[in-house]
């Protein structure tokens, strides 16, 4: 059996279930190379495409946010295809087709895509078909177009290549001794030998805490990571050596602070930037080494898009004056803003309040420079708080409006629909820019109650009603330190399921 049809079988028997992958959205493509200065076609009527799009999970949040975007998926997986499109049937969205296709079969009949997208795919095939990858990158993107790329890196993946070695001979050797070890029972041997490494090896504790991450996986993702055929990690360097051969390059990582980290000491950075000569790609080799890079989500462009798009870190400030923002902060006992259990420094405080008062509306960072007394640091502040991601940064402006009787769309009720009822949801559950948002089913249950009829008074009486007529019981999770009553749980519960479905944007407006 040839390569490919190795991985078709390997993905027909086990299906690889599909989440959405915030870096790899047109949205964040957009958003970064706004603010590096180039502008990317408008994502209301985009045309997309996914290679190796699984069951379109992926791809299913932002058909719903844009319905007259068109967007197609391909995949070599019929079993995925297909259930991915009758899921597309079931959301009711006529904007996104999947295609069970094989990568080295596609043509220019598609037409031209302003966006493309593939994740978890290019480090995991072979030559031909990476080849295959980048010519439709290069005939079928717009000329202002952006793809992304992800795949596994050097320097990190050095030490989960022995992690995948140990795996692999624990099969090869069991197997040669007449076992038959096969599918899912490859993952428990798998950890057999990577917790025998981690019990009597002289591991580093890097490489024990990857051993750590790999038990917590689940099974399909251990079986597909650890046990194709092909998983090639490449250097960012040689990676972008491929891409040139198709006229493309690496402009940034989607995940900007990949590409611009902040390092305690500046002495680090001076010493990369004089090392570089103002070459991003040995700039940005330079930081994997040093960070021990494993991932990449490389954002690429047509080559000849170069010298219209700045690569350094000095953002231009109209560029910056184009972004909006968005960030809720709270403060600790010492009356200091917090993010993530660290403290923020008091010089970042008015941009603070400002953000705070907006949200979960976004604020242009140029209304912002002309509201507040700006020092020439104001700039460098707010770069400060994208590269660490403090703030979240929109292409466009979010505006949210708040109805007294709130009702979920149509296309997000089905989408709801679908986590509440699917036994085995094959899709993530993700918000209009693809974040994966992590609900519960009672949430979920009580977002289909905002049906634009009912306040949220109404929606309280609802549940009060249901739990006295026994059809509902409130379950606590923490039984003892718990002291609300249950009256102040449902409301909780409803403020709560509101503003997720404000701040997401998944209501009727
Ligand atoms: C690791 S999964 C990643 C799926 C999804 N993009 C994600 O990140 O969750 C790789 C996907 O690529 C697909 N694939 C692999 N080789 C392919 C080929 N030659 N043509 C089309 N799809 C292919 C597989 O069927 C599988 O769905």
């Amino acid at each position: 059996m040839d390569e490919v049809k190795i991985v078709e079988k390997q993905y027909n028997e086990v299906p690889y279930m599909s989440k959405s992958f915030y870096y790899t959205l047109p949205e964040k493509q957009k958003t970064v190379l706004q603010l590096l200065g180039f502008e990317t076609p408008e994502l209301k009527n985009a045309r997309i495409l996914e290679i190796g799009c699984s069951f379109g999970g992926n791809i299913i949040p932002f058909a719903i946010a844009h319905p007259n975007a068109e967007i197609i998926g391909i995949d070599l997986a019929e079993v995925q295809v297909n259930e991915g499109n009758n899921i597309i049937k079931f959301l009711g969205l006529d904007n996104i087709k999947l295609i069970h296709k094989n990568i080295m079969d596609f043509d220019e009949s598609y037409g031209k895509f302003d966006y493309i997208i593939c994740h978890g795919v290019f480090s995991w095939v072979i030559e031909e078909v990476q080849n295959k990858i980048l010519e439709i990158i290069k005939t079928q993107l717009s000329d202002n177009g952006s793809a992304v790329i992800s795949y596994n890196t050097y320097p990190g993946w050095k030490n989960v290549d022995i992690l995948r070695d140990i795996m692999q001979f624990r099969i090869e050797s069991l197997n040669k001794n007449g076992n038959q070890i096969e599918s899912y029972e490859k993952v428990r041997y798998g950890k057999g030998a990577i917790e025998f490494l981690e019990k009597f090896s002289f591991l580093s504790e890097y490489t024990k805490a990857m051993v750590a991450d790999i038990k917590e996986k689940d099974a399909y993702y251990i079986l597909h990571e650890y046990f194709e055929a092909s998983n090639t990690p490449l250097y960012l360097y040689d990676f972008n050596k491929k891409l040139l051969k198709y006229d493309l390059f690496h402009v940034v990582d989607s995940d900007i602070s990949r590409s611009f980290p902040i390092f305690s000491d500046p002495q680090v950075e001076i010493s990369v930037e004089n090392e570089c000569a103002g070459d991003h790609i040995v700039r940005e080799q330079y930081y994997d080494y040093l960070l021990n890079r494993q991932f990449r989500v490389s954002i690429v462009t047509h080559l000849k898009n170069k010298e219209k798009i700045n690569l350094t870190k000095m953002v231009k400030i109209d560029s910056l004056n184009k972004l909006n923002i968005r960030g809720y902060f709270q403060k600790n006992e010492e009356g200091k803003y917090i993010r993530e259990g660290n403290v923020l420094v008091d010089e970042l405080n008015e941009i603070i309040e400002n953000l705070n008062v907006a949200f979960p509306n976004t604020i242009s960072i140029e209304s912002l420079a002309k509201k507040l007394n700006t020092d020439e640091n104001f700039y460098q502040r707010i770069m400060q708080l994208i590269y660490s991601k403090t703030i979240e940064f929109f292409s466009e402006k979010i505006e949210i409006y708040k109805p007294k009787k709130l009702k979920l769309s149509e296309k997000y009720r089905k989408y709801v629909e679908y986590a509440l009822s699917a036994e085995n949801p094959m899709i993530s559950f993700s918000n209009f820019s693809g974040l994966v948002t992590n609900v519960s089913k009672t949430e979920l249950s009580i977002m289909t109650l905002f049906n634009g009829e009912r306040s949220d008074k109404e929606i309280e009486n609802l549940i009060k009603t249901n739990i006295e007529n026994g059809n509902l019981s409130i379950t606590r999770t923490e039984e003892n330190s718990d002291t609300r009553t249950d009256e102040e749980i449902i409301r909780d519960f409803i403020k709560n399921v509101r503003e997720f479905l404000e701040i997401n944007m998944m209501y009727e407006k």
